[in-house]
Order: C-alpha cells, then sequence, then structure tokens
C-alpha cells in the first residue's frame, strides 16, 4: 500500500468551521504527488492539481497548503497526480470540519469506503490502468473495506443515535447501501447540509468521491444484528458488516428528541432566473458512441490504447477527449455569474461528475425539478440521464471538472472551467 503518515485511511484531520488549516507534505514516494482537499472551496493556488494549480511535489520535495476551512462538512483528502493508482493503493484521508453547533449525537464516526483488486496472494494487482477497466466501469475491487479493513461487526448500544458519516473512496465502485428496518435520516450529501430526509427507497446510493452523513437511531434489542448490505450492482450484493448491539441496558429508554437540521454552508444562492446556462455532454466507452459509430474498434486502435497507460480519447466532455493535461479552458465563467449547467450522460455508464472549487446545487433530474436541490460537489450520473446543476462561479482560477471514477478521467473524461 501507499499510505499518508503510514496508515489506510490517512490520518482524519478534524478542523472548526473557520478555521485555517495548514500542510505539511512530504514526497517519500518515487514518483510526483499533490493532495487535492476534495470538496473544500480553496484558493486555486491550493487545491493540488498537478500543472494546473501547482508544481507537481517532486520525490524527496515537500509543499505546503494552508487555507482557511469556510464550511462545515465532510470532506476528504487524496492526491490529483495519477490517481487511479495514487488513490488505489491507499493514498486518502478523511477531513472533518465540525460546525460550530454541531447537532446532538451520541457518537460521530467516519466510515471511508473502499474496495482494492486483490491477487490470491493478497497482493494488490498492480494492472492499473488497464484498457478493460478505462473503458468500461473503471476498476472495481473484488475487496470492500471500511478504514482500510474488513469489518465483521460495528458494535452499538440500544438506544444511542449515531452520526455515520460515509465517504466513497473508491476509484471506481458505487455504493448502494441498505440498513434493513434501521432508516437512517441524512443530514449532509457531500459535506452539505440538507433539508433532514429519509430515503424513499431506503437506500444510500454513493458513487466515486460522494459522502453523505447520516443520522441513525438504534432501536435493536441487546444482542440482535442487523445487517448492512451493499446491492448497488445487481446479482453481486454482498453483506458490508453487521451492526451488533451490546448486551447491555439500553444507553436511553426514548429514542433522543433532538433536532436534526444543520445550520447552512456560506455558499451564495444562484440566481436561477439571471443565470446563463451551458450544455454539457459525456460521451464514448464501449457501448457508447465509440461502438455505435464505427462498429467495433480497429484492432490497431485497440493496441495503440493498451499499450498507453493513459487511453486518452476512450471518453469525452463536449465531443473533446483530454489527452494528458487539460490546460485550456472548455467554459470560460464570469465571477460571481450564476450559471447552469444542463448535463447529458450520452454514455452507457455512470459517472460521478466532479467540479473543484465550488458546490453546486442539483436542481433537476430527467427535465424534472429535484426535491431536495441539495448542493453537491460531485453529482452521480446514471446512463443516459441528464441533470441540471447551479451555482455562482464565486472562486476565481481554473477549476477541474471531471469524472470521478478514476480510470474514465485518466482516458479523456476531464476538463477546465474557468471563472474569470
Ligand atoms: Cu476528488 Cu479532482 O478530485
Ligand atoms: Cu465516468
Amino acid at each position: 500500500m501507499w499510505s499518508y503518515n503510514g496508515a489506510v485511511p490517512g490520518p482524519e484531520i478534524r478542523v472548526r468551521q473557520g478555521e485555517r488549516l495548514r500542510i505539511m507534505v512530504e514526497n517519500q514516494l518515487a514518483e510526483e504527488t499533490t493532495v487535492h482537499w476534495h470538496g473544500l472551496r480553496v484558493p486555486n493556488a491550493m487545491d493540488g492539481v498537478p500543472h494546473l494549480t501547482q508544481k507537481p511535489i517532486a520525490p524527496g520535495e515537500s509543499f505546503v497548503y494552508e487555507f482557511d476551512v469556510p464550511d462545515a462538512g465532510t470532506y476528504w483528502y487524496h492526491p490529483h497526480q495519477r490517481s487511479f493508482e495514487q488513490v488505489g493503493r491507499g493514498l486518502y484521508g478523511p477531513l472533518i470540519v465540525e460546525e460550530e453547533d454541531p447537532i446532538q449525537v451520541d457518537r460521530d464516526v467516519t466510515w471511508v469506503l473502499d474496495d482494492w483488486r486483490l491477487l490470491g496472494d493478497a497482493q494488490i494487482s498492480g494492472d492499473f490502468g488497464g484498457f478493460m477497466d478505462a473503458s468500461h466501469n473503471g476498476r472495481v475491487g473484488n475487496t470492500v473495506t471500511v478504514n482500510g479493513r474488513i469489518l465483521d461487526t460495528f458494535t452499538v448500544r440500544t438506544g444511542e443515535r449515531v452520526r455515520l458519516r460515509l465517504i466513497n473512496a473508491a476509484n471506481a465502485r458505487i455504493f448502494g447501501l441498505e440498513f434493513q428496518d434501521h432508516r437512517p435520516t441524512v443530514v449532509a450529501l457531500d459535506g452539505q447540509p440538507v433539508e433532514p430526509h429519509e430515503l424513499p427507497d431506503n437506500r444510500v446510493v454513493l458513487g466515486p468521491a460522494m459522502r453523505a452523513d447520516l443520522v441513525i437511531d438504534m432501536h435493536g434489542k441487546p444482542g440482535e444484528r442487523v445487517t448492512i448490505a451493499d446491492t448497488f450492482y445487481r446479482g453481486l450484493e454482498y453483506r458490508l458488516l453487521d451492526l451488533a448491539y451490546e448486551d447491555g441496558p439500553p444507553l436511553r429508554p426514548h429514542p433522543l428528541d433532538a433536532p436534526l437540521h444543520l445550520a447552512a454552508n456560506t455558499m451564495p444562492e444562484p440566481d436561477l432566473q439571471a443565470a446563463e446556462r451551458h450544455e454539457v455532454s459525456f460521451g464514448g466507452g464501449m457501448m457508447g458512441g465509440m461502438m455505435n459509430s464505427g462498429g467495433m474498434m480497429g484492432g490497431g486502435m485497440m493496441g495503440g490504447m493498451m499499450r498507453g497507460m493513459q487511453h486518452a480519447g476512450i471518453w469525452s466532455i463536449n465531443g473533446v477527449a483530454a489527452t494528458g493535461h487539460v490546460m485550456e479552458p472548455f467554459l470560460t465563467l464570469q465571477r460571481g455569474g450564476s450559471y447552469v449547467l444542463a448535463m447529458h450522460n450520452d454514455t452507457a455508464w455512470h459517472h460521478p461528475m466532479h467540479l473543484h472549487g465550488h458546490s453546486f446545487r442539483v436542481i433537476a433530474r430527467g427535465g424534472q425539478p429535484t426535491r431536495y436541490r441539495e448542493w453537491q460537489d460531485t453529482v452521480l450520473m446514471a446512463p443516459r440521464e441528464r441533470v441540471e446543476i447551479a451555482f455562482v462561479a464565486d472562486n476565481p482560477g481554473d477549476w477541474m471538472f471531471h469524472c470521478h471514477i478514476l480510470e474514465h478521467q485518466a482516458a479523456g473524461m476531464m476538463g477546465v472551467i474557468r471563472v474569470a
């Protein structure tokens, strides 16, 4: 494994909202790296994108990241250099920004979810960046971990209220967690407060890089076990772990009766009347445009792609497949303006699309307004789905906009949005 401070996940960084964070990164890897603070609205120079916002940190060199933390919530950090391998080998960690006035819970727990492609001898398979993964649903592993371990049980106490911060740090796996009759209440998505609600189908779906803060009242009986299952991929359902109730007496006789509303963060509200609208389309992939337009790919093209590590050109944004380091923006926005991006996924695959430097409201899916108009920084698009997002371009700089299936990103599904 590759790790931050010798642990996977890396240390949980905890800071209070409004504080300033200063982190010295020393690169002891044999290759260049950077650190990106996923979801945090940092100044552009602190965003950790190699060549775009900083020079990559060479082996043996250091870089100091320093920025104010304006918003509370559940975030994470990871490299942005060859992330399909660096993140895939274990470089990631949680970053929790505590509210000034947090909701009342008995325990605040973080679960960083990941999966690994392990060989029979439990070595990590070294086939990072392979063509099959890049052109299909990414590197989905065969072994799922919670906080770097295969957990069998998670001990809980009758009557306790747990705030569970879920972070999907996997390269490509989408999680769809079901909690049986323990219907969690969602209080935040991607770190941003949302009107507390239960999920209609009782399933928490998290694409790569996405987070959810859940509040669960443990109403089971002492000694009981409740299975949390991941049912996202049909036919590949599995048990993630069991909540195991302690035998002791309940923590309290009745469920805690305390409000679940989190105070809003500091994002400006987009003005939808005045907002400028841009269409953004995603194309490519197997069984997408590439296969449909030309039938099977020529053997020469396939061979060429299989030799390259990056497979640039498999996926595209607005018809352009990024090659190498993207520098030229495909969209230039005016600072302070409101924008709607009308995105359509013209492929046969899911894509969690991530915008750096901003959080956006997800205002419509399939042409219908969303119920919660949730703030996110990464939005999961189903095959062929249309999703509209809205935000104020208030953070100047050049910002990455990419699919967080890291193999898709490396294979062309990224671009730059400039806030002038
Ligand atoms: Cu989580 Cu561009 O990153
Ligand atoms: Cu993708």
